[in-house]
């Protein structure tokens, strides 16, 4: 299967007088891909390393030992981008919590000069064929970086952390730059379906990018969106519960706790865990406990990203709540709650898992949270409760947990009573299809589920197969021809889309490409489009060819002839009532205008909120087809428009009646849109077709964009040009 470079923040290791690998979710799903995969890791190595020799020799042994290629970060950096903008900025906005955000630019430049570390990192170390997995917040901008050094690299980037609402990420200052950062990827996966649907929202309202549920096409290349919840490491777990020293723990925990139930909370020491709000429900159980000598309530807290001030403060606030509660509740028998401010190790924290009769998970919002499926993994010899917040990841997969929100004080204590007094049955018909669960779905399945799908992402421009791109060399015998006719679309075709209509006006070097191809000997130009006469004249009035405004419904010889209706004898009746349901649906739709013209009225909603927009042009489009059903009209769903036109105007007719009138021995037609597709649709073999941009086409070739085909048309002039021994560009 190749070689996986697999990068995040962190590298698994500790780094003190030796060396010592580290385990975790992660390490363990990359173990899991064992001999399939060459695994090479490119993380932080944590701490503060100055010195270049010492940097060189923990270099060469982390490489020899493990493959793992370290990325050094000098003090400044590291308070700046981690500290700083990945744990002061993105983790508080990535969970929702804005009052927690806090921003500098010296912390974004930090950012991004660390992402531009990791990416050369990266390029030293990849190979052809190799696969690159980036992980999480730290480095949202690497895919980017990469993709522009290396277009056909196969980039994955999972988040392990939530993705906010696009109301909360719009807040930050660079999202624009994030959000294409993370698009560099050919696949971003997600924990749950959720946070794939705040991301999809997001590009739409801050990029104005349109997506499909499973990814989105941009640039002529694809990226994918996938769920893939992270799962644990069953088989160390299974070691672990079958070893000595878990079995002396257990007995050891057994005679402590003797008659007594004991509530078990486990989680680095966030403020996105909800442990203030816990401790509230905890305080408002013991006050209302008739038993509450019989319990103990354990908090396993580590230490966490102890430079940002918020961690500091949350601590501080915790201590005191601790100390109150245990003053107000302790007895010369029982102190209720257990604060350890620390990790314990793996074998210690197996046996708390197996020995607690519930655990607490109440996380505010979590992206998933291990804990909650470690904890039923270990209740294997007696069956626990496990509370779960509904704002964990979790929460998606383990509905049979007693779900709480953790908002809600009074649900938790009554989550608790119940947890405590739950029968046995319902107990183990709580727990067994939990279990199944995350016994199924582990670690290892979670990086294959991920990996595969990332095999199969191409890396490659979105544009059909079947389809060419346009070459020069495959229409030489437009070259060759004369006379020869050009039908050009222009919106979309020759010049980009632009926000606003108007801006679309030809600039100098479009409008230099224009008076090239007028003053090509033996080419005639129609300018084909669906703007109206008047914009027609004013733009492109002073060129020598032939204008074709409203999709077809009049035409302009030449600058000295006047404007003549194809057909001028098509009904143009239905247009007042058009006017009107239109009119109907602006007042309806903030930024939304009608525009009439000779025989079609034309919805925009560019300038209207993206979603809303679209859901009432859908809307519109159902409407109409009702109304229209029998009237000589065509709908027309565009680029952020709805138009209905005249049956009698149309592209196809209109070029094929052209053809005919000169006798043209060759022609080419180019458009970007549905109604170009009617000129595509004719069938008449001396007419060569190209479709600008993506999407499903009746013509013969494509070409990517209004850019490249503007290359196109200066390179087949070139070419014209050469062969009549006149140079024309
Ligand atoms: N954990 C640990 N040592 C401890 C307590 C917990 O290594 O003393 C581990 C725990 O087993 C779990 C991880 O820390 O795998 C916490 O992951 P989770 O997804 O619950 O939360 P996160 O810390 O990623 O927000
Ligand atoms: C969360 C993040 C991880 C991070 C971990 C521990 O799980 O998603 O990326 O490694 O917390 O945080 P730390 O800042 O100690 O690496």
């Amino acid at each position: 299967m190749g070689t996986v470079i697999n990068v995040s923040n962190r590298l698994p290791v500790t780094i003190g007088a030796d060396i010592s690998p580290s385990s975790g979710g992660l390490v363990s799903a990359m173990e899991h891909l064992g001999s399939r995969v060459e695994l090479k890791w490119i993380g932080w190595a944590g701490g503060h390393v100055p010195e270049q020799d010492q940097r060189a020799r923990i270099a060469l042994e982390l490489k020899e030992r493990f493959n793992y290629y370290p990325v050094f970060l000098d003090e400044a950096d590291e308070a700046d981008y981690y500290d700083g903008f990945s744990n002061s900025t993105m983790w508080p906005l990535l969970h929702y919590m804005t009052m927690y955000s806090r921003y500098k630019t010296q912390w974004y430049e930090a950012y991004q000069r660390v992402n531009r570390i990791f990416a050369e990192a990266v390029l030293r170390v990849v190979g052809p064929g190799d696969r690159v997995w980036v992980h999480d917040y730290h480095l949202l901008l690497l895919p980017l970086m990469l993709r522009k050094e290396l277009p056909r690299l196969k980039i994955g980037l999972f988040l392990h952390t939530p993705f906010p609402p696009s109301e909360i990420f719009r807040c930050h200052p660079d999202r624009d730059d994030l959000l294409q950062g993370m698009l560099g990827a050919d696949l971003i996966g997600f924990q749950t379906f959720g946070y794939l649907r705040h991301f999809r929202a997001t590009l739409l309202r801050v990029l104005g990018m349109e997506s499909a549920i499973d990814r989105i096409v941009h640039d002529h290349y694809t990226t994918v969106l996938g769920v893939y919840p992270i799962g644990i490491n069953v088989d160390k777990f299974k070691q672990e519960l079958n070893s000595d020293a878990f079995a002396w723990h257990m007995a050891e925990y057994r005679a402590a706790y003797s008659g007594k139930k004991v509530v078990l909370s486990v989680e680095r020491l966030d403020y996105t865990k909800g442990i203030p709000r816990r401790l509230d429900a905890i305080e408002q159980f013991l006050d209302q406990c008739r038993y509450r000598e019989d319990i103990v309530f354990i908090f396993i807290s580590v230490p966490s990203r102890e430079d940002v001030a918020p961690y500091r403060a949350l601590l501080e606030r915790v201590r005191v709540r601790i100390s109150q509660i245990n003053g107000k509740y302790s007895t010369i028998k029982n102190v209720p709650l257990l604060f350890l401010h620390r990790s314990v190790n793996f074998n210690q924290l197996c046996a708390l898992y197996a020995l607690a009769d519930v655990c607490m998970v109440t996380p505010l919002v979590d992206g998933m949270n291990l804990v909650a499926k470690e904890y039923i993994f270990c209740q294997q010899e007696k069956i626990g409760v496990l509370i779960l917040s509904e704002f964990a990841g979790a929460a998606q997969e383990l509905p049979n947990a007693l779900m709480v929100n953790p908002y809600h004080i009074r649900q938790m204590v009554e989550g608790l009573k119940t947890a405590l007094e739950m029968p046995d049955t319902e107990k183990t018909q709580r727990m067994a299809p939990m279990r199944a669960r995350v016994t199924r779905y582990d670690a290892g399945h979670w990086a294959d589920a991920f990996l595969a799908d990332l095999n199969v992402c191409k890396g490659e421009p979105a544009v059909a197969a079947a389809t060419p791109e346009i070459a020069v060399a495959d229409v030489r015998v437009l070259i060759e021809a004369e006379p020869v006719a050009l039908f050009l679309d222009y919106d979309g075709t020759l010049c980009e889309i632009r926000r606003k209509p108007a801006a679309a006006y030809p600039q100098a070097g479009i409008a230099h490409l224009l008076e090239q191809l007028a003053a090509a000997p033996g080419l005639d130009v129609y300018l084909i489009s669906g703007r109206t006469q008047e914009e027609m004249t004013h733009w492109f009035g002073c060129f020598n060819f032939t204008l074709v405004a409203e999709h077809g419904s009049s035409y302009r010889l030449s600058p000295r002839d006047a404007w003549v209706l194809f057909d001028s004898k098509a009904d143009l009746g239905w247009m007042d009532k058009m006017v009107e349901i239109f009119t109907h649906y602006t007042d309806m739709t903030p930024g939304s205008a009608v525009e009439v013209k000779r025989s079609s009225v034309v919805w925009h909603y560019r300038e209207s909120d993206p979603e809303f927009g679209t859901w009432k042009a859908h809307q519109l489009v159902a409407d109409l087809s009702e109304i229209l059903s029998n009237l000589p009209v065509k709908i027309h769903h565009g680029k952020k428009i709805v138009e209905v036109v005249s049956m009698h105007a149309n592209k196809g007719l209109v070029m094929s009646a052209f053809m005919a009138r000169r006798r043209y021995s060759k022609a080419l037609c180019a458009g970007d849109d549905e109604t170009d597709e009617n000129m595509f649709r004719v069938a008449d073999e001396r007419i060569v077709s190209v479709k600008v941009g993506d999407g499903v086409t009746a013509a013969r070739y494509r070409s990517p964009d209004p850019a490249a085909f503007r290359t196109f048309l200066e390179a087949f002039l070139a070419e014209r040009g050469r062969r009549t021994g006149r140079s024309e560009v």
